[in-house]
């Protein structure tokens, strides 16, 4: 039985009129789900290591890509079905909108079709906790920030247990297909339900939807993950006006850290939107192979070098995902990673970080126990935090910007007493991430969401199992965006997670001959000495196209667009 919608919040003016803002849906989905066929393509293959993902998934492997055409398929809106919808992991502006493309989806299809959201992401499948979204409860969702609707959660199902407990509750449910709202991990975990359901003879289709702030789970199919734009504009509103700041007062260094996890798309974007200082990549970090203290190097020169100009100071950014591209880091980070899992139940006998951090220390290889000694101590016992369900470090609470300030005023101190740098660090410090997660989605993310919705409830009317919905051609308007169903398993590869190998789908990092990373290598050097900053501002709804319906530079860059 679904448990009753509680939560109740009030209406900010603003959200008022957004909820009334109608997503621009794409002209292929615009006559509703009874006038689009599933047109197949060639078989796919996973992007590496295909042998063993095809032995993980031998029935959910290898299906053919999926783009939506249009043709009468009445057929597939004949039986009304019962839909479930989990929003998992971190939260991204616009999981509100993908719910509400899905119930209107369904709905045009049948009116008798019925969606429930599972409670606190994939955890609320297993505990069979949901309630019904109905078009009235949904009416006030619309368009806004968050996922309080049915709240996110990080649980993996992963165990026989776990998987039976969801199988069993899906059927008891009567559902015909579960929609997995999630990143890399997420969706991951959405193919390996797919593919038990499939062992299982159970008829059940599960659907992926690309979502992260991150921007890490894209390729040639999927051009973007959805709440990248808004989240983007967000931070790049609040850098702009630091660094507005900056440029009144003269007199600080700001250190900026960004979320994205493992890549730094976030942190590109934000730049391009702002032209600050300097930026530091962690792609380009690991691919020069550099320590923390050639990190530290070359912030030290470029500040020493503006203030030999008079300029004591400027705005950094830096990717929260930093610290695991310096590859001294990286390589202690994966040895704590398995000594941490293959340690799980001694560690949980002691009570103080000191004892956790002095028996691990003893566990590591000598030159990796050096280098945890030799980081500040808050540092140290930030890495050992326990790590997520999918096995990722915790990096939004590593504190990297004081990691570097820290390092940049001993390295400054040195270079003084040299000769080498006569200015004034005044640095101030700031981590933007939770911030922008909820806000209010862009009209770029307000129509690719929803559209990402409706399209999944496409695919599982046409009980496309094992898809992720894509919608491409995002550089286009709004009504040109084609549709389709993306093979989970042609996304994945197998990486080393909790100590031990496992499928998932691949990461795209930011891609050193790419034309975003080739844009900043062209501007970096007049914005690290001319002051070039850009205050991008708010978010704007309402107003000419030219600022309601902007989309990324990065997206832009990438299908070959010209970009000021
Ligand atoms: P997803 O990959 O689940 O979308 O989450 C990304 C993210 O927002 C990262 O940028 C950040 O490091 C992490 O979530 C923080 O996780 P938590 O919400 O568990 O603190």
């Amino acid at each position: 039985m679904p448990t009753k919608h509680t939560a109740k919040s009030v209406c900010s003016h603003l959200q008022k009129h957004r909820c009334k803002y109608q997503p621009v849906l794409p002209n292929i989905l615009k006559k509703g789900p009874a006038a689009v066929k599933p047109k197949l393509g060639k078989a796919t293959k996973s992007v590496a290591d295909q042998a063993a993902v095809k032995r993980i998934f031998p029935n959910t492997y290898g299906l053919p890509e999926i783009t939506f055409v249009k043709g009468t398929n009445t057929a597939a809106c004949k039986k009304a079905v019962r839909v479930g919808v989990v929003l998992s992991g971190g939260q991204a502006p616009g999981g509100h909108n993908v719910i509400g493309g899905l119930l209107d989806g369904l709905k045009k299809a049948n009116a008798k079709n019925k969606l429930f959201g599972f409670l606190g992401g994939p955890s609320g499948i297993v505990e069979n906790k949901f309630i019904e979204i109905t078009p009235a409860l949904m009416k006030d969702y619309r368009n806004t920030g968050g996922f309080d609707l049915i709240q996110s959660g990080r649980t993996k199902i992963e165990t026989d247990e776990q998987l039976k407990a969801a199988k069993d509750n899906l059927l008891a449910n009567k559902m015909d297909a579960l929609v997995v709202v999630g990143g890399d991990d997420s969706n991951t975990n959405a193919c390996v339900i797919a593919e038990y359901l499939k062992q299982q003879g159970v008829d059940i289709s599960v659907i992926g939807v690309p979502k992260t702030i991150d921007g890490d789970l894209k390729n040639k199919q999927i051009e973007t993950s959805f709440g990248f734009d808004t989240a983007t504009k967000i931070y790049a509103e609040l850098v702009g006006n630091i660094e507005r700041d900056v440029n009144s007062a003269r007199k600080y260094w700001h250190f900026v850290r960004l979320m994205g996890r493992s890549a730094s798309h976030i942190t590109l974007e934000v730049a391009f939107k702002t032209h600050p200082n300097a930026v530091l990549i962690g792609e380009e970090v690991l691919a020069k192979k550099m320590t923390l203290g050639q990190v530290v190097d070359d912030l030290a020169k470029l500040i020493a070098k503006r203030a030999k100009a008079g300029k004591n100071y400027g705005v950094v950014l830096v990717p929260e995902g930093l610290i695991e591209f310096i590859p001294e880091m990286k390589e202690l980070i994966s040895a704590l990673n398995d000594s941490l899992a293959e340690n799980e139940a001694e560690l949980s006998k002691m009570n103080t970080v000191a004892e956790k951090k002095a028996f691990i220390i003893s566990k590591l290889p000598a030159k990796l126990a050096d280098l945890m000694k030799s980081l500040p101590a808050g540092i140290a016992s930030q890495l050992m935090l326990d790590r997520d369900p999918h096995g990722n470090v915790q990096v939004s609470l590593i504190e990297t910007e004081k990691l570097l300030v820290e390092m940049l005023r001993t390295k400054l101190a040195e270079m003084k007493k040299e000769g080498k740098y006569d200015g004034k660090l005044s640095a101030i410090t700031h981590f933007f991430g939770y911030e922008g997660r909820c806000g209010i989605p862009s009209t770029f993310d307000a129509n690719y969401t929803y559209a990402l919705g409706y399209n999944a409830a496409v695919l599982a009317l046409n009980k496309c199992s094992g898809y992720l919905s894509s919608v491409r051609k995002l550089t286009k308007k709004a009504q040109d965006w084609e549709c389709g169903g993306i093979p989970l398993t042609m996304m994945m590869n197998i990486e080393r997670r909790k100590g031990k190998e496992k499928p998932v789908i691949k990461k795209a990092l930011v891609e050193l001959k790419g034309e975003p990373f080739k844009h900043l290598l062209k501007n970096r050097a007049d914005w690290a000495e001319l002051d070039l900053y850009t205050f991008p501002g708010p978010i704007q709804f309402f107003g000419p196209d030219e600022v309601t319906n902007l989309t990324t530079f990065t997206l832009l860059l990438e299908q070959g667009k010209k970009v000021k």
